[in-house]
C-alpha cells in the first residue's frame, strides 16, 4: 500500500520505518528541515535502539522515503497516519494545534480515497473533529480512523511489530477493512471498535499504568518502614495472573513524554465532564511523592543537601532512550540544585532541552566523572553501564560513602559489605 506518515519523532519515525519493513510504500512528512536532512543523509535523529538498521535496510530497498513536502506524500498515499505531538497545554489538557495543522495541510494535496489515520494520542472525539477540518477543504471521498499506538521507547521497533494487540477505531467496514490490510503481515488481534472507544482506551491504558506503578511505589515506601522487600511482594502477587508481573517496579515514579501529560489529559477531560476522577488524582500525587521522598532522604543521609556534591547516573527518563521529557532524574537534579547542592550528571545519551538546567547542572562525560569526590550518588536511570558499577572503584573515587539507588539496580549487601550506607526504594 502507499503510506504517508506525518511527523518524524519517536511514534512517527519508528511506524514509517516498520510499515516499510512489512512491504509498505512509505513516504515520511516533517516539518522539521533540520530533522528531515539528518534522515536523508542517514543519521538517526533519536536513540532507538534497532531504528537505524529498520531505516536504513528499507531506504535502500526503496521503500522509505523523507521530505518536508506534503505535495511530494499525500497525492495517491491510501493511508496517512498523523503521528505528530499532542503536548499538555497549561491547563493539562491535550494540546491539538499540531495535530489539525497536519489535518489541513493533508487535505489540500487529497485528490482520491484515502484514510487518515489518528495514531498520535488525542481525547475523545477528536477524530470527528479531524473529519470536520478535513471536510471544509476537501469535497472527495475520505474516512478518519483513530488508530492510537502502543509502543514504548527503547523498544520501540519490537512493540511496533510484534504488539499484544492493535485499536483500530473505525465509522464503517471500508475504512477498517483498509486497516486490516494495512497491518496485515502483523501477527497480532486486530480490535476493531468506534473511534471515541479507541481514543479513551489509549488514555485508559496509560492510566492504568502509570496507577499500576503509583500502586507499587505506594507498597516500596509502605515496605522500608516495615522491613519487607517489595522485589518479594511484587514477585509475589505478580505471580497472581489477575495481576501480572509487568509494570511492578518499584522507583522513582512514572515519567516520559507520555504518561504525565496523558494522565493529566484525561483527568482534564474527566473534569470537564463532570467526575471527580478520584482514582488518577490519587496515582498523580503518590507519583509526586515518588520523587520527593528520595531527596528527602538523601538529605536527611547527607545531613543537609546544601553544599554537597552529587553524582547523578542517569538522565534519560529510562534506559535506552535519549528522551528526557518529564525525566524523573531531571527533576531530582532541579530539586537537589534548588536545596543548594551541586550535581554531576552523567548519561550515555539523553538530550537536555530545558535551558536554565544546562547552565546550573555539570554534565560530565563518563561514570568516574560523575562520582569523583562526591558526597552521595544517586542512580536514577536503569542503564546496564550502572548495574555493573564497579563497588571498590567508586569508593576510592567518591569522597562520602551515601548511594542512593533510585532504580533498585544494585546488591544491597555487597553495597553495604563494601562500607557504603545504601539507600533504595523498597527494600529493607
Ligand atoms: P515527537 O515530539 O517525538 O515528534 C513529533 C514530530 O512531529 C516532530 O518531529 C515534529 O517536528 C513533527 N511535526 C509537528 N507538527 C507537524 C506537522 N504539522 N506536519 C509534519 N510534522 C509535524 O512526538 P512523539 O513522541 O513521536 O509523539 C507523537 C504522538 O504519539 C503523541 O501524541 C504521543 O502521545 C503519542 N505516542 C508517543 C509514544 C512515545 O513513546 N513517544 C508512544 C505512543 C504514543
Ligand atoms: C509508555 C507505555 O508503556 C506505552 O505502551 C505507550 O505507548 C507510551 O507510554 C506512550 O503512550 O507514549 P514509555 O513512556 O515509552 O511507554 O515508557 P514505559 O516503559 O511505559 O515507562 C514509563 C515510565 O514508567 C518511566 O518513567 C519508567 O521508568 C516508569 N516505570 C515503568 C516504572 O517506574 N516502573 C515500571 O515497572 C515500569
Amino acid at each position: 500500500m502507499k503510506v504517508a506518515v506525518i511527523g518524524t519523532g519517536y511514534v512517527g519515525l519508528v511506524s514509517g520505518a516498520c510499515l516499510a519493513e512489512i512491504g509498505h510504500d512509505v513516504t515520511c512528512v516533517d516539518v522539521d528541515p533540520a530533522k528531515i536532512e539528518r534522515l536523508l543523509r542517514g543519521e538517526m535523529p533519536i536513540h532507538e535502539p534497532g531504528l537505524a538498521e529498520v531505516v536504513s535496510k528499507n531506504v535502500q530497498a526503496g521503500r522509505l522515503r523523507f521530505t518536508t513536502s506534503y505535495a511530494e506524500a499525500i497525492p495517491g498515499a491510501q493511508v496517512i497516519s498523523i503521528g505528530v505531538g499532542t503536548p499538555s497545554a497549561a491547563d493539562g489538557s491535550a494540546d491539538l494545534q499540531y495535530v489539525f495543522a497536519a489535518a489541513e495541510e493533508i487535505a489540500k494535496y487529497l485528490s482520491t480515497y484515502a484514510v487518515i489515520v489518528d495514531k498520535s494520542t488525542v481525547p475523545v472525539g477528536t477524530s470527528e473533529q479531524v473529519a470536520e477540518r478535513i471536510r471544509t477543504i476537501f469535497e472527495g471521498e475520505f474516512d478518519v480512523v483513530s488508530n492510537p499506538e502502543t509502543l514504548r521507547e527503547g523498544k520501540a521497533v519490537s512493540d511496533f511489530l510484534k504488539p499484544d494487540r492493535i485499536i483500530i477505531g473505525a465509522t464503517n467496514e471500508q475504512a477498517a477493512n483498509v486497516m486490516r490490510e494495512l497491518y496485515a503481515p502483523i501477527p497480532c488481534p486486530k480490535l476493531v471498535m468506534s473511534p471515541r472507544s479507541a481514543e479513551l482506551a489509549k488514555y485508559a491504558a496509560n492510566a492504568f499504568l502509570a496507577t499500576k506503578i503509583s500502586f507499587i511505589n505506594e507498597i516500596a515506601h509502605l515496605a522500608e518502614d516495615l522491613g519487607a522487600d517489595v522485589h518479594e511482594v511484587a514477585e509475589a502477587i505478580g505471580a497472581d495472573a489477575r495481576i501480572g508481573p509487568h509494570f511492578l517496579r518499584a522507583g522513582l515514579g512514572w515519567g516520559g513524554s507520555c504518561f504525565p501529560k496523558d494522565v493529566k489529559a484525561i483527568r482534564h477531560v474527566g473534569h470537564g465532564a463532570g467526575h471527580e476522577m478520584p482514582v488518577i488524582s490519587a496515582a498523580m500525587s503518590m507519583n509526586e511523592r515518588a520523587r520527593s521522598r528520595p531527596v528527602e532522604r538523601l538529605d536527611e543521609a547527607l545531613n543537609g543537601l546544601s553544599g554537597k556534591r552529587i553524582g547523578l547516573l542517569g538522565l534519560a527518563f529510562k534506559n535506552d532512550t535519549d528522551d528526557t521529557r518529564d525525566s524523573a532524574a531531571i527533576d531530582l537534579a532541579k530539586r537537589f540544585l534548588a536545596a543548594g547542592a551541586q550535581v554531576f550528571a552523567y548519561d550515555p545519551v539523553a538530550v537536555i532541552l530545558d535551558l536554565e538546567l544546562l547552565n546550573t547542572i555539570s554534565r560530565v562525560s563518563s561514570i568516574d566523572e560523575a562520582i569523583s569526590e562526591a558526597d552521595a550518588i544517586v542512580i536514577a536511570t536503569e542503564w546496564d553501564e550502572f548495574r555493573a558499577l564497579d563497588i571498590e572503584k567508586t569508593k576510592k573515587l567518591m569522597q562520602g560513602n551515601v548511594i542512593f539507588d533510585g532504580r533498585n539496580l544494585l546488591d544491597p549487601k555487597a553495597v553495604r559489605a563494601a562500607g557504603f550506607t545504601y539507600l533504595s526504594v523498597g527494600r529493607p
